[in-house]
């Protein structure tokens, strides 16, 4: 999706603004730009295409200590140099680059034109700089003219705006897309991603929705877009190493983030497992025992890998803590008009902490007074910030477009969650001792996964030229072959569709034959001859076989096999999920795609 960097203090500006951008690179775009004031006037350069051929375009000599950049991922308009941010006014005084969707645009656009305004782009965009200027008269602040100018606009936003004659001022807002403060030693930064920030400075400041800030180069002021009421905003310190937004020496992010696991959920338990009396240590749930166990349900909410992993964490739920639990796109969820129960625990889930299909969903939650918890990667988020407690998951920065860490991860919390929830219910001392020998083992295990590299490297080479793939698999391995699917699709654009293995027969079971592969998950637990039968009818086909599971096959059942250690049955789903994320690695790059820029794809979805 789109991002902004800004930057004021004593340094020139674009050389700051670009390296931010370089560091928003990986959440998608088309187009990038670069405004600088100087002088009571604006440069700007902007363009179609990457940051790299934006910086040949800006010359060495780009004076200007305050200054706004974005990469633009289209919603209103082709990609192209003019529909590129930032947008000026006709006067070339104002500038300003935008995250979001405005939805009245078209309605601005006609009565200002109407007006006699001339407009450069096809921007929803461009209608907020000439609004912005038509309120900028002799005398006005940039922040009053910005505000007013907000007013006007139905729709989401994160935004920076720079004004030529008040050149000691930045003005961002946040609704709906987020906006960060980075405070530096007499400079001053804001970006949509505290990554454009973390080379400079670890304190950072989160908007709000509903707020603005002006930022000068000494600090900042913070108000409500409602009332101008100012606002008292603690700073909080990111963690996140600077490393982690290399690929240190890995061919791509997504490689790299695929063995960070063992580390990544090392983290995730770090501090959790309690072995003295066999459950988890979740003091961020902000629950106690009672309340922990009046809750007669749970209902998961998240996009995507996110969903998946929240359909492994429900299963989870119901079988260790024996309480019904589901999981829902909160996409779909957030426009059913649902109804909130007092007694059901919601859980929202996201890497980002951004997604704002997620967040309008715990946003409806908790407006009909509903009890939700995140499970959230990124500390600060909009969606931490907006659940009643949680857990952060400690995977580190996720870069890559596709989830893998982050998805695993979320799986190890759900794990705990679920093992805390049995054993204030009916979970054994033996059985959550069992649990918390099987979570510690994770890391190892995964280890091993990752040492088969080069084997699955070869497996999906050979798959990766069939047209389309099937994933099937039983309860608990249903969720790993929709999570498999997706990696596929998302970064091979081989067509891959999950089903459950039971369903096979009710209707898909039509498509297969020798020219579609599917890979199945098989571990060795108490459904293993059911899907060995479901092999044999694929076989009986002759569908091609790929099976991920603990035990070789029969090779009649299974012409390749990939096997993993095994765990305990409840969190098998962790590891199987592993080797589908290496085989779609190297599918997508048996097929020369560009693995860390899929195509059509942001990393996080901050718009509806
Ligand atoms: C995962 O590979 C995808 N890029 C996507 O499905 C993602 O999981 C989804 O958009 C949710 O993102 P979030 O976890 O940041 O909320």
């Amino acid at each position: 999706m789109c991002g902004i960097v800004a930057y004021i203090g004593s340094r020139d500006a674009a050389p700051i603004l670009l390296e931010g951008l370089q560091r928003l690179e990986y959440r998608g775009y088309d187009s990038a730009g670069v405004a600088v004031a100087t002088k009571g006037t604006l440069k700007v350069r902007k363009s179609k295409g990457r940051v790299g051929e934006l910086a040949a375009l800006v010359p060495a000599r780009f004076a200007g200590k305050t200054g706004i950049g974005h990469t633009r991922w289209a919603t209103h308009g082709e990609p192209s140099d003019a529909n590129s941010h930032p947008h000026l006014d006709g006067a070339e005084r104002i500038a300003v680059v935008h995250n979001g969707i405005i939805e009245n645009a078209d309605e601005l656009r006609a009565k200002l034109e109407a007006e006699g305004v001339v407009f450069q782009s096809e921007t929803d965009t461009e209608v907020l700089v000439h609004l912005i200027a038509s309120l900028s008269q002799e005398g006005v602040e940039l922040e009053d003219a910005v505000r007013a100018a907000l007013k006007r606009i139905v729709g989401t936003y994160g935004i920076a705006v720079l004004d030529a004659q008040q050149p000691d001022k930045i003005v961002v807002a946040r609704n709906g897309s987020p906006i960060v403060l980075g405070i530096g030693e007499k400079e001053m930064f804001a970006a949509s991603d505290v990554s454009a920030l973390v080379r400079y400075t670890r304190q950072v400041v989160h908007l709000d929705d509903g707020e603005l800030a002006t930022v000068r180069a000494d600090g900042f002021n913070t108000f409500t877009q409602e009332d101008a009421r100012a606002t008292a905003k603690q700073p909080s310190t990111v963690d996140w190493e600077e490393a982690s937004y290399d690929t240190a020496g890995h061919a791509h992010f997504l490689l790299k983030e695929i063995h960070e696991q063992p580390a990544s959920v090392e983290r995730t338990l770090s501090g959790r497992v309690d072995e003295r009396f066999s459950t988890a240590h979740l003091g961020g749930l902000n629950m106690d025992a009672r309340e922990a166990r009046a809750f007669r349900r749970v209902k998961i909410l998240g996009c995507g890998s996110a969903y998946y992993s929240g359909e492994l964490g429900a299963q989870l739920i119901e079988e260790l803590a024996r309480i019904p639990a589901h999981a829902e796109p909160a996409s779909e969820f957030r426009y059913r008009n649902p109804v909130i129960e007092a007694d059901t625990l919601y859980i929202a889930v996201s890497q980002s902490g951004e997604t704002y299909d997620t967040l309008a969903a715990v946003q409806e939650i908790k407006r009909k007074g509903g009890r939700v918890l995140g499970v959230v990667n990124t500390v600060g988020s909009a969606i931490a910030r907006e659940c009643d407690g949680g857990m952060y998951l400690h995977a580190g920065p996720e870069i890559s477009v596709a989830s893998t860490k982050a998805f695993t991860s979320t799986a190890v919390a759900f794990a705990l969650i679920a093992l805390h929830l049995g054993r204030v219910h009916d979970l054994s001392p033996a059985d959550g001792t069992r649990i918390c020998a099987g979570l510690k083992a994770l890391p190892g295990q995964i280890r091993e996964i990752v040492a088969q590299e080069k084997e699955i490297a070869e497996l999906a080479a050979k798959y990766a030229s069939h047209d389309g793939m099937m994933f099937i698999g039983r309860v608990r391995g249903f969720p790993v072959a929709r999570e498999g699917a997706q990696k596929l699709k998302e970064v091979s654009y081989v067509h891959a569709e999950a089903y459950p293995a039971s369903e096979l027969k009710h209707g898909p079971l039509a498509l297969i034959g020798p020219e579609l592969p599917t890979v199945a998950i098989v571990p060795d637990d108490e459904l293993l001859e059911k899907n060995l039968t479901t092999l044999g009818e694929i076989r009986a086909r002759r569908g091609p076989v790929l099976m991920v599971g603990h035990t070789r096959p029969d090779a009649k059942l299974a012409e390749d096999a990939i096997l993993v250690p095994r765990n305990e049955p409840e969190l098998d789903p962790i590891l199987l999920g592993i080797p589908l994320q290496l085989f779609a690695y190297y599918a997508a790059v048996a097929l020369e795609r560009d693995v860390d820029k899929p195509r059509n794809l942001a990393k996080s979805v901050t718009v509806e």
